[in-house]
């Protein structure tokens, strides 16, 4: 059982990160730059892992849904039409004298700089999306934006996917694609920085179904948190308030996870209506209706639009396996991941008792028997105790150890589990099918 998230020290959780290669603060070799990570070899396995279940989820376990890969870069008329080079902004006091700039709600009966007493100028609208200019002309006519969500690159190929697939309505476009925001407080840790990787759906459907599929998606969605291991108490919904809509939005459910530092964001669930498909088809001059052929009508479907983070699912799905067992002074203490075997970087590791001459062979011969079929790893270095000690820390849900018994007697090894750390001994024949059993 993990720990509370509520008794977590995130400061034990980045430092794990570090250690074992989930996470590493990007840039590290020039003190890093504020906000953005890098992903080490563990981290890496373990938020494709997130990104490969979302997207058997949503993708190819469901008939009425496709996937696009759009551009980061796109036409700089999609975010006048989406709202965002007007409406994608926060409300910014700038302090006279050091010039540092602070978000106006988070200075509410602060009337003085935090950082040098100066006063503050009256607040000024910001806008977070990110620039940079294509060709080699750095002016406003080759200005482009760094997309602020992944959610237009489905917008303007609503069409190109009606046509080419030819869907009927409801049906939704998932995507999986890197987001950039010029966040004005980024921070803990990855969740929330000014690069970062959202998971969306845009869900279209006809206009009065809307409500009914929000709900549907509502519940959809909290039982991909939850059959991934995320514990329901950990885990809330919270409806928005009429202020904090979004501007497109008519309702929006977020699923919030009770993290170290108090229940936020994991994933928002809005209805945007027909805002985008009709601004778009006002901005560019291109029809974006739908033709139902049963009702014999033209209309621009509604969208119910699932929208959720990478980096925050994968810190959410750490936090939430995150555990310390026994006192600091127990000889059996450790720290584990209780990771699902379906996100767990490392499915297995192949341990041979010791370096002996015999043992080390045999377990490399079961170790290139079963790589084929789970990510796996040997460590034949120092003790047994520690290199188990060293799988959990990093929640790898199986460890096969290869011993006398199995060079001497039967062909057997042992199958440790992470969670109970009990043994059972099955023949080597017969461990792929045991293994299967455990992880899938
Ligand atoms: N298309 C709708 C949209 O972008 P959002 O609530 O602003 O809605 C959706 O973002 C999700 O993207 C959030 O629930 C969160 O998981 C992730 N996200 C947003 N801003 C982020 C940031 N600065 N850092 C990390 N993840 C972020």
């Amino acid at each position: 059982m993990a720990l509370n998230p509520e008794q977590i020290d995130m400061n034990k959780i980045v430092s794990l990160c570090k250690r074992r290669g989930f996470v590493f603060p990007s840039s590290d070799i020039y003190g890093g730059l504020g906000s953005t990570w890098d992903y080490g070899p563990l981290g890496v396995e373990l938020k494709r892992n997130v990104k490969e279940q979302w997207w058997k989820s949503v993708v190819h376990r469901r008939d009425d849904m496709v996937g696009l890969d759009a551009a980061i870069l796109m036409h700089p008329r999609t975010w006048e039409a989406s709202g965002h080079a007007e409406g994608f902004t926060d409300p910014l006091v700038e302090c006279k004298e050091c010039h540092l700039r602070f978000r106006e709600d988070h200075m509410e009966g602060i009337d003085k700089c935090p950082e040098c007493g100066g006063e503050f100028t009256e607040a000024r609208l910001f806008n977070l999306m990110l620039k940079t200019f294509l060709g080699p002309v750095e002016d406003s006519a080759n200005q482009v934006w760094m997309r602020p969500e992944t959610a237009q690159g489905i917008f303007v190929n609503f069409q190109n996917v009606v046509v080419s697939t030819r869907r009927k309505l409801p049906f939704g476009i998932a995507q999986i694609g890197k987001a950039f925001r010029n966040e004005i407080t980024p921070g803990n840790f990855v969740f929330r920085t000014r690069e970062f990787e959202q998971m969306e759906i845009e869900y279209f459907v006809k206009p009065g179904t809307d409500e009914e599929w929000h709900k549907k998606w509502l519940d959809d969605r909290m039982k991909w948190y939850k059959d991934l291991g995320i514990r329901p108490e950990n885990l809330r919904i919270r409806e928005h308030e009429g202020d904090e809509l979004a501007h497109y939005a008519k309702s929006c459910y977020d699923i919030e996870y009770k993290f170290p530092w108090g229940w936020s964001e994991l994933e928002g669930i809005a209805n945007r209506t027909d805002f985008d498909l009709k601004q778009h088809q006002e901005y560019s001059s291109q029809d974006m209706t739908y033709f139902d052929d049963e009702a014999h009508e033209h209309y621009i479907p509604y969208v119910i639009e699932p929208s959720g983070g990478a980096d925050r699912a994968t810190l959410a799905f750490l936090v939430d396996s995150y555990d310390e067992e026994g006192g600091p002074d127990s000889k059996d203490a450790r720290t584990v991941l209780h990771l699902s075997p379906s996100i767990a970087p490392i499915k297995v590791a192949v341990l041979p008792l010791s370096r002996n001459a015999k043992l080390v062979p045999k377990a490399r011969e079961v170790y290139a028997s079963i790589r084929k079929y789970f990510s796996c790893q040997f460590d034949d270095a120092q003790s047994i105790g520690r290199r188990y000690r060293r799988q959990d820390e990093i929640g790898t849900p199986i460890a096969v150890t290869v011993d006398f018994k199995t060079i001497e007697e039967d062909d057997s090894v042992t199958i440790r589990d992470r969670d109970s750390m009990d043994q059972t001994r099955v023949h080597i024949n017969d461990l792929i099918a045991a293994l299967r059993d455990k992880l899938e």
